[in-house]
């Protein structure tokens, strides 16, 4: 998972390095405190990200500081603007993400860069393993002098063709391609199927690297969450009116499930970030029970030191949305619910 960098090449990521103030360090366990709650925003599909007209408008990291959020988490997908060698990011792509890393940073949030190709690598391994090492080179060389309130999540939810062998096996790749520009910058990595807490146990990190994090998303129970999401195939798309009540029986499997990835963090000595959570409203009408579901999580996270980042900012009216970008206003229950409001 090695790549040359040309001279060239090198001197044309020198040069577009942003001008970050040096860097120092924290540690992985004082920066998941400081994380709290955060939220996911501008997804690699924007339209942003093509320089199209998007609902998304820089000024809303603001928006999100000032409603008192401390982290956004930004889930890219470069695979599509590389060059055509497969090493390059192109200009455009790194100005869009060095406008909204900026914004983050000069607001004083945690700024996560996500990759999340995840659906090309869940689908074919050796494609994915041609181009992630690449991504990381770019990004690593480019941010090395963000402040450290900026951290690199390697790869959201492996899944699919990338099981736990081969997971395993890139993450210390990617993460010494990394270290090689970021020695001490705090790295998010998670655990197979998409990010499971079940598959926490399979996952093998670098013992001696002491700045990581480690994360899982949760979307359980998964038919109400997700009813109505075609993603998710059709059986689940066809669902609606699947109810979540908070009763004792479903916040008991909320606290064992959240139980167990703690467990698991003590044990292994890794901070833990709730990367992902939300629902769907497609077909689940019922914001109070959203909003219910999305307190009862967060909740669970911050009573056992996680810190957490909401799916997801805005996404229209049926999405995960916790902002309505049309009437420029938060989705109350949902924010309130964030933020313990
Ligand atoms: C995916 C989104 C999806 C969400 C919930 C994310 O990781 O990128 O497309 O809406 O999970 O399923």
């Amino acid at each position: 998972m090695k790549r040359l960098v040309s001279l060239i090449s090198a001197l044309a990521l020198a040069c577009a390095i942003p001008a970050f103030a040096q860097s120092t360090s924290i540690t992985p366990e004082d920066q998941v405190k400081a994380m709290g709650p955060g939220i996911n925003v501008a997804a690699g599909w924007d339209p942003y990200w093509d320089g199209n007209p998007s609902p998304f408008r820089l000024s809303y990291i603001n928006t999100i500081k000032e409603a008192g959020f401390h982290t956004i988490r930004i889930p890219i997908t470069t695979f599509r603007h590389m060059d055509k060698t497969g090493q390059h990011l192109d200009a455009a792509t790194f100005r869009r993400l060095d406008a909204i890393v900026d914004a983050g940073v000069k607001a004083g949030l945690n700024v996560i860069i996500d990759e999340h190709d995840y659906d090309d690598c869940g689908k074919d391994a050796d494609a994915c393993a041609a181009l992630l090492p690449n991504v990381w080179y770019e990004l690593s060389a480019h941010y090395k002098d963000a402040p450290p309130s900026v951290m690199f999540e390697v790869l959201n939810e492996p899944h699919g063709a990338i099981d736990d062998k081969i997971w395993n096996g890139w993450i210390p790749d990617l993460i010494s391609i990394i270290r090689e520009t970021n020695p001490t910058r705090n790295i998010i990595v998670g655990p197979t199927h998409w990010n499971s807490k079940n598959d926490l146990p399979l996952l093998k990190l670098p013992d001696a690297d002491r700045h990581i994090i480690v994360t899982f998303h949760y979307y359980d129970p998964f038919h109400f969450t997700h009813q109505g999401a075609s993603w998710a195939g059709p059986e689940v798309a066809a669902l609606h009116d699947v109810e979540w009540k908070g009763t004792k029986e479903e916040l008991a499997q909320l606290d064992a499930d959240f139980d167990q990835v703690a467990a698991w963090g003590k044990a292994n000595n890794r901070p833990i970030f709730l990367g992902e959570y939300g629902t769907y409203g497609k077909n689940n009408p019922r914001l109070d029970e959203r909003a219910a579901w999305t307190r009862a999580v967060s909740k669970a996270a911050d009573a056992r030191g996680f810190a957490r980042a909401f799916w997801y900012f805005s996404e229209g009216p049926v999405g995960f949305t916790a902002y309505d970008t049309d009437k420029n206003q938060w989705v109350a229950p949902i924010k309130n619910a964030l933020l313990g409001q």
